[in-house]
C-alpha cells in the first residue's frame, strides 16, 4: 500500500524516531546514500511561497543521486482547466514521488486519494509535517532526548505549524503549551483540539492552550514561534495583527521565564520585531539555523523512508 505523510500524525511514535534516526546517520555520512534515489524524480508542486522547501528537497533529491522538478502551480491547469484527480494520475505516471504546497488541505487529501506514489505535504493550512521531523531532530541533537520535555509555542494557533508541532508532542508524550491570543480566529481548530486528546490519552501528553506568554514559558526547555504574517494573510491585515500578537511575542522576558538551558525555535521566515525580538533569534539559546540546515537531512530521511528504502 502507497503511504503518504499528509499531517504528522500519519506516521507513528516509531516511525517518527526511526526517520530522525536516519536523518542523523545520514547528516554525518551522506556520501553512504549518494546513489539511494538513482534514475528516480520528485515532482513539487508549489501553490505558495518558499525557499527552504524548495531549496532543501531540490539539493536533496540530487545529494541522493535523484532530480526534483519545480512545478509552479500559477503554470499548471490543475482546479482550472483539469480536475486534482486528473493531474496527479497523470504525474504518478512519470515520477516516483511528489510534494505538494498548497494552501487547502483538501487538495493535499485529494492528491493523496488518486496518486500510485507517495504525496508529501510540503505544507498547507492544516499541517507542516516534514517541519516537524527536521525540528525534532534538531531537538534531539541539542538536548539528547524526546521525551521528558516541555516545549511552549507563542503567538498564532490558528496555524498549520502550530498544529502538527501540537500533534508530535502529543506523539511523544510531552508537556506543550501553546499561548495564544483569546478568539477563534487566533486558536487551533476544535478538529485539532480533538485529534490531540486522542493522541495524548495514548503517549501521556499534557498540552494545553493558554493565553499567557510567561506562564507557558515556565519550566520550557523548547520555546517555539512561528510568523504572524503567514504566507496569504492580506498585508492590510499587518497592523491589527501586530497589535494582538505582540503580547505573545518571545522576547528576552519571556527567554528569562523558561529553564536557563532553553533553546529558542522558529521555522523560519521570522521577522525580528514581530514574533521574536533580534535579541532572541540571534542570541545564543537561538537554533534556528539547525533547524532550517536539518530540513535537508530529515527530507532525504523521509523520502528514503516513504519509498521503503530504509
Ligand atoms: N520553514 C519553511 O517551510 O520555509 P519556506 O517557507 O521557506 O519553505
Ligand atoms: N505558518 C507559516 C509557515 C511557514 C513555513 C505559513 O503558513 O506561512
Amino acid at each position: 500500500m502507497v503511504r503518504h505523510l499528509t499531517k504528522i500524525s500519519d506516521f507513528t511514535k516509531e516511525e517518527c524516531a526511526l526517520i530522525i534516526q536516519k536523518a542523523i546517520e545520514m547528516k554525518e555520512n551522506p556520501e553512504k546514500f549518494n546513489s539511494t534515489m538513482q534514475h528516480k524524480t520528485m515532482l513539487m508542486i508549489f501553490e505558495k511561497p518558499s525557499l527552504r522547501t524548495r531549496v532543501s528537497f531540490e539539493t536533496g533529491l540530487s545529494q541522493l543521486g535523484g532530480h526534483a522538478i519545480f512545478y509552479s502551480i500559477k503554470d499548471s491547469p490543475l482546479g482550472k482547466k483539469e480536475n486534482i484527480a486528473d493531474t496527479v494520475r497523470c504525474a504518478a505516471r512519470y515520477v516516483d514521488i511528489i510534494g505538494a504546497r498548497v494552501f487547502k488541505r483538501q487538495d493535499i487529501l485529494e492528491l493523496a486519494k488518486y496518486s500510485d506514489v507517495p504525496i508529501i505535504n510540503m505544507l498547507d493550512d492544516f499541517a507542516h509535517p516534514c517541519q516537524m521531523l527536521c525540528d525534532f531532530q534538531a531537538i534531539q541533537e541539542k538536548k539528547g532526548k524526546l521525551t521528558g520535555l516541555k516545549i511552549s509555542y507563542y503567538g498564532d494557533a490558528y496555524n498549520n505549524v502550530t498544529y502538527d508541532l501540537m500533534r508530535i508532542a502529543a506523539i511523544f508524550g510531552m508537556e506543550m503549551d501553546v499561548a495564544c491570543p483569546e478568539g477563534a480566529e487566533y486558536s487551533p481548530e476544535q478538529e485539532v483540539l480533538d485529534e490531540i486528546a486522542e493522541l495524548s490519552k495514548k503517549s501521556g501528553a499534557k498540552i494545553r492552550v493558554v493565553h499567557d506568554a510567561l506562564e507557558a514559558a515556565k519550566n520550557s526547555d523548547v520555546l517555539y514561534t512561528d510568523s504572524w504574517m503567514s504566507y496569504g494573510i492580506p498585508a492590510e491585515q499587518e497592523e491589527a495583527r501586530k497589535k494582538v500578537f505582540m503580547p505573545f511575542q518571545v522576547n528576552p522576558k519571556v527567554m528569562s521565564a523558561a529553564k536557563p538551558d532553553a533553546i529558542f525555535m522558529n521555522c523560519l521566515p521570522a521577522m525580528r520585531g514581530y514574533e521574536q525580538t533580534a535579541e532572541v533569534i540571534d542570541g545564543p539559546q537561538s537554533i534556528v539555523f539547525d533547524q532550517a540546515e536539518n530540513r535537508l537531512h530529515a527530507q532525504k530521511a523521509i523520502i528514503l523512508f516513504l519509498l521503503n528504502k530504509f
